[in-house]
């Protein structure tokens, strides 16, 4: 089985978190508006458990349940965010999720990380559909998703409760012809 690559864009370096990255992770993604628009990362970010989620995921790679890329500057290798594909391989299907530390916010970094981990997914993964959702409250990832030639498929209503309010999900897609490295 291949190893999990490193990928190159013109100003990032993806590549798997080592145990090293868990302080940066626990600071950054611990961040309160980091978790406001995402389902699965706790706020306060607790002790440990950044380590504990880097520590999964050689195997979650080895097994294709996912594959997970820290996003880091290629100029200095400061880290920036995260990235990853949730697999399912019966169905060639993988669901794109990331987020990009505030600091960084704005630049087209999560634009510029998505489309290569999309090119990834269709090109060494074999994936044949990768999809995506947002908050409808979440206007910024709605409009990543654009940018990388997703198409909006429909909505969830109320599906998630975030914080004590209901959040619409809205969900897109592209298909393996659809895209264009
Ligand atoms: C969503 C997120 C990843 C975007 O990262 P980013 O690197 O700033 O994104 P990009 O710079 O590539 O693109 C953002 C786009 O949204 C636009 N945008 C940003 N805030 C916006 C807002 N409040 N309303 C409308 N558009 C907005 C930007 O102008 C840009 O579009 P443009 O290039 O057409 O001008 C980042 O805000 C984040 O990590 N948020 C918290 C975690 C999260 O929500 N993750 C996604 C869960 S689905």
């Amino acid at each position: 089985m291949t190893a999990q690559p490193t990928l190159t864009t013109e100003r990032l370096l993806l590549r798997p978190y080592t145990e090293a990255d868990a302080p940066d992770v626990q600071r950054l993604a611990g961040e309160r508006e980091i978790a406001a628009t995402t389902i699965r990362i706790p706020h306060p970010y607790p002790d440990g458990a950044a380590e504990e989620w880097i520590s999964g995921h050689p195997r979650a790679f080895e097994s294709r349940e996912s594959v997970v890329f820290a996003v880091t500057l290629r100029d200095g290798g400061a880290l920036a965010g995260g990235i990853g594909l949730d697999l399912s391989p019966a169905h060639h299907c993988g669901e794109l999720g990331y987020w990009i530390a505030v600091p960084y916010w704005k630049r087209g970094l999560a634009t510029e990380a998505s489309r290569a981990v999309i090119d990834y997914g269709f090109r060494d993964l074999d994936l044949h559909r990768i999809e995506a959702h947002c908050f409808i409250s979440n206007p910024a990832s709605g409009r990543v998703l654009e940018k990388v030639g997703m198409t909006a498929e429909g909505e969830l209503r109320e599906r998630v409760l975030k914080w004590g309010d209901y959040e619409t999900l809205r969900y897109y897609s592209i298909l393996h012809n659809e895209w264009s490295p």
